[in-house]
């Protein structure tokens, strides 16, 4: 436990999901005249009243366009949305706000990346990815791929769901022109080794990004530790509204890289004869930005860091350690994706019921959870599955959810004639 989180508990005592689901107003609503469980937040979480309020104060007394008026409205608007970078920048312990480039998600803030290299890679240029990459983080760099003849080679996933750490290391080489991965598998809820694999990285003197997307919103972040060039997280999965995220980026590669989109605000001087571009992270920020967003996301931040992060994760593991415990003990399932650390995530398969049944039948008990590949075919592949039913907690789900899941599985066993 951190001295910050110490201090925390010894404020405020042990937290409990029941407090804090009083603070969500979307778990207190009925699916199919049953409670909600809502299992699915890997694929997007609850947003908090905090959040909520948040945009309605930005709405009512602050909304005006950033960085352009000459008047008191657009300067409060300003100021939120530049007070959001800096909360988005202590998240991560960036070292400056100037690193933090506010995107529509991590989606984004990855194609931002994949656009921006083209000049750096060549035929002879190597992609590193991994075996459990979500589509986001493999598609953009076939296109890159697509567009300079550079190569993607792939570190296999062990039979446990972890990444061959002996394979990946003997990938990054000379060739190695970039490295992606995710810091949490979002189909298996693996938690990858980032710094080692940043180390392996850097010996290379290859840049590394990491898709934080499952893991900004759970894991104590600090980027500067970490040694990464760039992280990207969505704030849809950190409790904050949809269509906001970041690209964490080194300044260095900021003001190298050529910019993303064009228009407005990215420039400093547009002449038909020549187009001088504005500092970073303006310079990939074109067009009015999602201002209330980013002020939801800094909301969400607050919200986090108020009850803190590490108190927070450890309710998730709980519930993931019961889950797990529950579910293991359930005939004909198997849960891929065993080792360990792991997010707050079970990914499963039950013999002779499709996932998608499944997700049909726990919808009618009022139990949301995601089934499918996840994004993650060739993951899907690797395991010889089509896709998996995924339960996926925040720490405002209890246990009594998780029984309500086990006992959803029992009904859909009786439906589709298994019991
Ligand atoms: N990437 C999201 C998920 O894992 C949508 O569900």
């Amino acid at each position: 436990m951190s001295s910050a989180t110490a201090r925390l508990a010894a404020v405020h005592g042990p937290l409990s999901a029941q407090t804090l689901r009083a603070d969500f107003p979307g778990l207190a609503t009925t699916v199919h005249g049953k409670p909600l469980a809502y299992l699915d937040n890997a694929a997007s979480t609850q947003r908090p009243r905090a959040v909520m309020d948040a945009l309605t104060t930005y709405e009512v007394e602050m909304h005006a366009n950033v960085h352009r008026g000459v008047h008191a409205r657009s300067d409060r608007a300003t100021a939120a949305f530049e007070g959001a970078r800096e909360r988005t920048r202590g998240w991560l312990n960036a070292l400056s706000a100037d690193e933090i480039v506010f995107t529509r998600g991590a989606t984004e803030s990855i194609n931002l990346v994949a656009r921006c290299m083209d000049g750096r890679m060549d035929a002879d240029s190597e992609i590193v990815l991994t075996g459990m990459e979500h589509h986001s983080n493999i598609v953009p760099w076939q296109q890159l791929c697509e567009r300079t003849g550079a190569k993607i080679r792939v570190a296999p996933v062990l039979d446990s769901g972890a990444l061959d750490m002996a394979a990946l290391s003997g990938l990054i080489g000379g060739n190695t022109r970039l490295v992606a991965v995710t810091h949490v598998s979002n189909a298996l809820g693996v938690i990858n080794p980032v710094a080692e694999i940043c180390e392996l990285a850097r010996r290379a003197g290859a840049p590394i990004l990491i898709d934080g997307a499952q893991a900004a919103g759970h894991i104590p972040l600090d980027v500067q530790e970490l040694g990464c060039d760039f992280y990207a997280l969505s704030g849809h999965k950190m409790y904050a509204p949809t269509g906001i995220g970041a690209l964490y980026a080194r300044k260095p590669w900021l003001d190298d890289l050529p910019p993303f989109l064009g228009g407005g605000e990215m420039i400093l001087e547009v002449r038909f004869d020549g187009t001088t571009y504005n500092d970073p992270p303006h310079k990939f920020e074109a067009g009015t930005p999602n201002i209330s967003g980013a002020v939801g996301l800094g909301a969400a931040m607050d919200y986090l860091a108020g009850h803190g992060l590490e108190r927070l994760a450890a309710l998730e593991h709980g519930l993931l350690e019961y889950a797990t415990e529950r579910l293991q003990d359930e005939p004909g399932l198997k849960i891929i994706g065993t080792a360990s650390p792991k997010s707050a995530v079970v990914s499963f398969v039950i013999d002779g019921i499709h996932p998608h049944d499944l997700g049909t039948v726990l919808d009618h008990e009022g139990v949301a959870i995601r089934a499918g590949h996840h994004c993650a075919m060739p993951l899907m592949d690797r395991f010889g599955v089509p896709g998996t039913s995924r339960a996926s907690f925040a720490f405002y789900n209890t246990h009594e959810e998780v029984d309500r899941l086990v006992a959803g599985i029992g009904t859909a066993r009786k439906l589709l004639g298994q019991a």
